[in-house]
């Protein structure tokens, strides 16, 4: 039997690790601290401009010695060169992996069912620059020969969050001459406040969907076409110069009336959640230009190297994906927070959830049988430091653990006076807070009250990542994402899952579909769901009388 088909916790590792927890639990970070005087210094690590210090963690050099063994008796290495090589290792849809083919450079092989897949990717990346050169420049027009100054992405999970994301995090470097707009939800609002002061002459529609079938996705499709035909005489040959398309389904494309000359292509194996450096980055690449675009894939392409090449011990998404078990599966942490000090970053924990949710929520490992174990712990955060007027008062003085990343940069796009110092100093001091806390004896010592003592004691002990880099630019945005990507990946590989499917989200759609149906259908066709389904659909088919 392989080493890594061997079920997880009847691995030496994982058995040890288990002993391991109950020596280390009660043992304070205050006290790892003092027992160290350089674990400041000696729990940090640095690659490819990203540098980790993992110290303020509940660990020991016994702890991570252990967690990398977890990882070699997994099989992570095989299972990393798997990935890189195009194996399906996506089991359920017999499927490769190949996010890490979008960032390669040309030249490199990749090669999936015989054929080399990268000399596709940069075909398509130049069909995209090419779109971009002439909407950027004003040569592509609109039906009335008026340039484009208004872009709508239509989309849902990856084929949206990751654009909105990449938009909003690299905002500084966009054309702010022109308007990006994303519209994702089946809600009208969305579609109709996203296009409610534009012009339609002016307004080019990026219709971005995998699968080109999403419920959500082409609901706002068809709208935007009648909004589009409505504002420009109702003529039909305006849809070529107002749509185009991102898509792996050329006949449903083509069924939607749009140009397949106007679609961007991309590939069954890339998944939803792993796109945004596709075609599906289309709207990223016209608002930040062709050169930021090419910085961002280069960034991620530096942390897939990285993440291919380098020894785990220093290994960055494979220390933080280890992290991460360690708190999920012995400290039986159910959530990790991530905290990025940068307000261009407010969009990337939304985008974070699904990356991580959507791949590690899952219950069967890749044989199907049931986990005895948990896998993927809720990701959630706020922008620092908003965050700290609002939650986090729970992590540093709730009943619960929740490890945290916080995430900052040495330089600010936009240096003023000194709210960057503000900033960073605040980025330090929550790390300390959570880590040390203030003991009863501290408290007391400055005159608080015996009986509000216990109220302002902070008991510290709350667990953080610190992830710097000098500056938010595209590069660093592509290291980020793909550091987080590999992260997963590493996660998932040790609990024996698929981290590639998202069969959770079909009963929901599926449903929704029978009862579209029943809803816009006869009044009196009968309802067969349960007694509450029933009388809410019941109900709503009132009101709509
Ligand atoms: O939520 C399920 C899902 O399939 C995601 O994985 C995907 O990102 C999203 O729907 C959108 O799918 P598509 O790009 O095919 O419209």
């Amino acid at each position: 039997m392989a080493k890594s088909s061997k079920s997880l916790t009847r691995r030496p590792a994982w058995k040890a690790l288990g002993a391991h927890y109950k020596q280390i639990r009660d043992t304070h970070l205050r006290q790892l601290f003092a027992d160290d005087p350089h674990r400041g210094e000696h729990f940090t690590t640095e690659a490819v401009g990203i540098f980790l210090d993992y110290s303020k963690n509940r660990i020991t050099d016994e702890t991570v010695k252990l967690l990398l063994q977890l990882a070699e008796e997994s099989g992570l290495r095989s299972r990393i060169d798997a990935m890189f090589k195009g194996d399906k290792i996506n089991v359920t849809e017999k499927r490769a992996v190949l996010h890490v083919a979008l960032r390669a450079p040309k030249g490199e092989f990749i090669v999936v069912d015989g054929e080399d897949v990268v000399p596709a990717v940069h075909n398509v990346l130049d069909k995209m620059t090419s779109f971009c050169n002439r909407v950027r420049s004003g040569e592509w027009k609109g039906h009335t020969d008026r340039r484009i100054r208004n872009v709508v992405n239509i989309g849902i999970g990856g084929s949206d969050l990751g654009p909105v994301m990449a938009y909003e995090t690299l905002k500084h470097y966009s054309d702010r001459a022109m308007t990006f707009r994303f519209v994702s939800n089946v809600d009208g609002t969305d579609f109709a406040e996203a296009v409610v002061d534009l012009d339609p002459a002016e307004t080019l529609f990026i219709v971005s969907s995998k699968t080109f079938t999403t419920l959500e996705t082409m609901t706002n499709a068809h709208t935007a076409r009648d909004w589009s035909l409505a504002g420009l005489g109702g003529e039909e040959m305006s849809v070529a110069k107002h749509f185009v398309a991102v898509s792996t389904n050329a006949a449903e494309v083509k069924k939607f009336g749009i140009d397949t000359a106007n679609m961007f292509e991309f590939w069954d194996w890339v998944g939803g959640r792993y796109s945004m450096d596709s075609a599906i980055g289309l709207s990223t690449m016209l608002a930040i230009g062709l050169e930021n675009f090419r910085a961002m894939l280069d960034g991620f392409h530096q942390m897939d190297e990285h993440f291919r090449t380098t020894p785990f011990e220093k290994n960055l998404p494979v220390l933080l994906g280890l992290l991460s078990i360690w708190y999920n599966d012995f400290f039986g942490a159910q959530t990790v927070a991530v905290l990025p000090y940068e307000q261009y970053l407010k969009r990337f924990p939304a985008y974070l959830q699904q990356l991580t949710m959507e791949s590690n929520g899952k219950h069967v490992t890749l044989k199907g049988k049931d986990v005895t174990y948990n896998t993927g712990p809720i990701y959630w955060g706020e922008p620092g430091t908003n965050g700290q007027h609002s939650f986090y008062q729970l992590i540093h003085q709730g009943t619960r653990l929740i490890p945290c990343d916080f995430i900052a940069f040495e330089k600010a796009l936009n240096p003023l006076g000194r709210h960057h110092d503000m900033l960073l100093a605040n980025v330090f001091a929550q790390t300390e807070a959570l880590a040390f806390g203030k003991t009863a004896e501290q408290v007391k010592a400055e005159g608080t009250p015996d009986w509000l003592v216990p109220h302002r004691v902070f008991k510290g002990d709350r667990p953080s990542n610190t992830i710097l880099a000098e500056q938010l630019t595209p590069e660093t945005l592509g290291k980020l994402v793909a550091l987080y990507e590999h992260s997963v990946f590493t996660q998932g590989v040790i609990w024996q899952i698929d981290s590639f499917d998202q069969w959770g989200v079909e009963l929901g759609k599926v449903l929704a579909q029978r009862i579209i149906g029943e809803i816009e259908g006869p009044a009196d066709t009968v309802l067969n769901h349960d007694s509450s389904t029933n009388n809410l659909i019941n109900r709503y088919r009132k009101l709509k009388e």
